[in-house]
């Protein structure tokens, strides 16, 4: 587990040209449990999320609209921002790629590329994606020249333009991905990147010509840069501006983490190194793919018209529930399907019972049985084996983004501690004054058990768990072990941490 360093972890920038959705909301949260668990550990932690507000999609819906883009990103720019917050996102700064910061330092970037010998002038001739805003290569595309997204039909699209030479990284990439084989994670999104690397790469365009909705090209101001350079550049540019009067590029690049879903792979795996490399800038740490939430087997997206609005989720379940839900039902790397029935019983059996009934039933136990004060006590041998090396396993898991496995872990303890409840049977224990020590023993150990998971959940369910560890009267929102706080404090009950659904 590494504790060392700071830690930059990054979401996607969203396009403004539609509204925020389930899949925008998972990603946001997945980099945040990241966050705010590496906080939890001590580490200086940036996190960076965002819009992104140029290229064709967003010009194209402006139109339609009969507004210009800037209006159109000025007016969805906030929802973003309110989804973010909503979800309980602790991100440090919320990048908008129209943001002169960005502006400025994307042109500062592409010149130097360009000065480094890897632009140049020419014309390229295939099958477009506007919505994707990519030209699919042969093996890329599906039957019929249809795009394997969005399924729309591609138009055959020439132009004259800037070019980046990204066939001069060929070996560079290959080399990278030898010697870094946690560049990209899962393994088989690795493996599906470095197998687009191997057949061979094209040069990439590097303007759009007929576009003016975008980062003018410094040295041909009649071109704007193609969105993807504008948007990748994000992750670099905004640690320039974020903090007033502060640099933070030297303290926190390169990321150690940026959080994407499979659609944007070949961007963020293949584009993206080649063009840091072209900069002379150093390549991130790692990057994980997660998979798409499905709704009845579909991918959420405005464009298929599938979309389940987090924020009525949220009203009616809280952001804690939907992070949890999230976060334990679709295996983390692995395309999932949600949907209400599911998140119900989640909650049902997992936070109302599994969770909320042991953080009830303990506290109320200690309030009965012990006055509110936990007792002096050994933690019980039982539950030391099950919680020893556990915040190991979960850091180490979280290094490498293993989300949903580090929930397992955690989860599992949840389990394990319903069960010590059971074995102990602390109200009988009760009955008998000489059972004393057993029934402290068993409070003790429960309370402590407690104390741990919620500190391991806290990254999932902030405010939930701030509930909770404030009636534990525990201060720290950083991680311990079992049995490092001794008995003699005063904890209290409190309402259902999840309350049952009508
Ligand atoms: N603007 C680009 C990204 C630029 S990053 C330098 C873009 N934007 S997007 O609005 O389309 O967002 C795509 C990302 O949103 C996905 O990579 C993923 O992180 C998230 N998701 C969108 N739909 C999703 C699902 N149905 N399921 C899971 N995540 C989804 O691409």
């Amino acid at each position: 587990m590494a504790d060392e360093g700071n830690y930059y972890v990054t979401t996607p920038i969203y396009y403004v040209n539609g509204a925020p959705h389930l899949g925008h909301a998972y990603s946001t949260i997945a980099a945040d449990v990241l966050a705010r668990h590496m906080r939890q550990r001590g580490r200086d932690v940036f996190f960076l999320t965002g819009t992104d507000e140029h290229g064709e999609p967003v010009a194209a819906a402006a139109e339609a609209e009969g507004i210009t883009p800037q209006e159109l990103a000025d007016r969805n720019a906030p929802a973003f921002q309110k989804m973010v917050d909503r979800v309980g996102a602790s991100n440090d700064f919320f990048i908008r790629t129209t943001d002169p910061g960005h502006i400025e330092r994307v042109q500062q970037i592409v010149q130097r590329v360009h000065d480094n010998g890897y632009v140049y002038e020419g014309s390229y001739e295939g099958w477009y994606c506007e919505r994707c805003a990519d030209f699919k290569t042969e093996v890329e595309l599906d039957e019929g020249e249809t795009c394997p997204i969005h399924k729309t039909e591609l138009v055959r699209e020439k132009e004259e333009n800037w070019f980046f030479r990204l066939s001069a990284f060929q070996e560079d990439l290959e080399k990278l991905y030898e010697e870094h084989p946690d560049f990209v994670a899962p393994d088989f999104r690795r493996n599906e990147a470095l197998a687009f690397i191997k057949q061979g790469l094209r040069d990439v365009s590097l303007s759009r010509p007929k576009l003016t909705w975008g980062i003018p090209v410094p040295w041909d101001t009649e071109q704007v840069m193609y969105v993807w350079f504008d948007a990748l550049l994000n992750y670099v540019t905004a640690l320039g501006y974020a903090r007033e009067g502060e640099d933070l590029t030297d303290a926190f690049w390169p990321a150690q983490m940026h959080v994407l879903a499979k659609d944007i792979l070949k961007f963020h795996a293949v584009y993206w190194p080649a063009f840091l490399m072209a900069a002379g800038l150093p390549v991130p740490e790692r990057m994980y793919i997660h998979g798409y939430l499905l709704l009845e087997g579909h991918k959420m997206s405005k464009s298929l018209g599938n979309t389940l609005d987090p924020d009525e989720v949220m009203d009616r379940f809280g952001a804690d529930a939907l992070r949890y839900y999230l976060m334990r039902e679709v295996s983390f790397g692995q395309d999932g399907q949600v949907s209400p029935e599911g998140f119900e019983t989640r909650y049902e059996t997992e936070l109302a019972n599994d969770y909320g009934n042991l953080a009830s039933r303990v506290l109320a136990m200690v309030d009965r049985y012990r006055d509110g004060v936990v007792p002096e006590a050994e933690p019980a041998p039982e539950l030391v084996a099950a919680f020893d090396g556990v915040l190991d396993r979960v850091g180490t898991l979280l290094d490498s983004a293993e989300i949903s496995k580090a929930l397992d872990e955690i989860w599992d303890l949840v389990r394990r501690l319903n069960r010590f409840v059971e074995e102990t049977k602390p109200w009988e224990l009760a009955k008998e004054e000489s059972s004393g020590d057993s029934l402290d023993r068993s409070l003790y150990s429960l309370t402590e058990g407690l104390r741990v998971v919620t500190q391991l959940l806290h990254p999932f369910m902030p405010t939930t768990t701030d509930r909770l560890l404030d009636q534990l009267a525990e201060p720290s929102r950083g991680l311990s072990e079992l049995g490092s706080r001794p008995g003699g404090v005063s904890v209290r009950s409190g309402d259902p941490l999840f309350p049952k659904l009508d």
